[in-house]
């Protein structure tokens, strides 16, 4: 495991962003694991800035989200796939049929799910996964649990998480209560993975790297990954 403690968001943002470019200049082909929320922003817009003013080429790249709500459609300004495609895609040359987001919209769910797992197999593996963490410890929505949940479930989101997403909507009442996310394996299997976590982060990441690995605290399996980086404000 890396850590770099930084000062300011800025400086994580800088960090994380050139990790995720050498990695795609070294394999122009690299499947990237995304993630949704505040602490990405500042990172895509960095990778934004590297497309417009030094052809930073995403043309051959895939991507992967972890999660999307249950029950919003794609132009709900708070879908997932609206976020990616407002603070990211529609300001690269990724193809947009390269970008993978959960349809929270699938009739079956647990079929949406289970392609959704046969999807990443089919692309090898995420090769550099990018993840903020919960207040509770979450990892994309794995929330904490009795067990580690393998693959992309369905997941009935904690209080907590649902009181933090409630910022962004007009009120509690309008905010999902449930979401499709990646499952601690196919976060695990990511061959490189970055945690990212701002000033309010920090006790929970320390909590899940240097406290004990249980599913109470999901982030805390990371501290497995052989090749995990974590960048925090410190
Ligand atoms: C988002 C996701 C979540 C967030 C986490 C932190 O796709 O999977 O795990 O990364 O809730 O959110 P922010 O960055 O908004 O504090």
């Amino acid at each position: 495991m890396k850590i770099y403690r930084v000062k300011t968001y800025k400086e994580m943002c800088d960090k994380i962003s050139e990790e995720f470019v050498n990695d795609i200049i070294e394999n122009p082909s690299s499947v990237l694991g995304l993630a949704t929320g505040s602490t990405a922003l500042g990172i895509y817009e960095n990778l934004i800035n590297k497309h417009k003013q030094e052809n930073l080429d995403f043309s051959f790249v895939k991507t992967v989200n972890l999660d999307e709500y249950i029950g919003l459609s794609n132009d709900n300004d708070q879908s997932y796939r609206y976020y990616m495609d407002n603070n990211f895609f529609n300001h690269i040359n990724v193809k947009k049929e390269n970008t993978f987001i959960p349809n929270g919209l699938a009739k079956d769910l647990k079929k949406e799910c289970d392609a959704y797992d046969e999807l990443i197999q089919k692309l090898n593996g995420i090769d550099i996964q990018l993840l903020g963490i919960g207040h509770n410890g979450h990892i994309g929505f794995n929330e904490p649990n009795n067990s580690f949940k393998k693959d992309t479930h369905v997941v009935d989101l904690h209080k907590e998480t649902i009181e933090a997403n409630s910022r962004f909507f007009s009120s509690i009442e309008e905010t999902p209560t449930t979401a499709i996310t990646l499952g601690i394996k196919n976060i695990i299997q990511a061959k490189k993975v970055i945690l990212a976590g701002g000033e309010d982060k920090k006790e929970i990441i320390e909590k899940a790297i240097f406290g004990d690995i249980t599913p109470e605290v999901p982030a805390s399996i990371l501290q497995l990954h052989e090749n995990l980086i974590v960048v925090m404000v410190d």
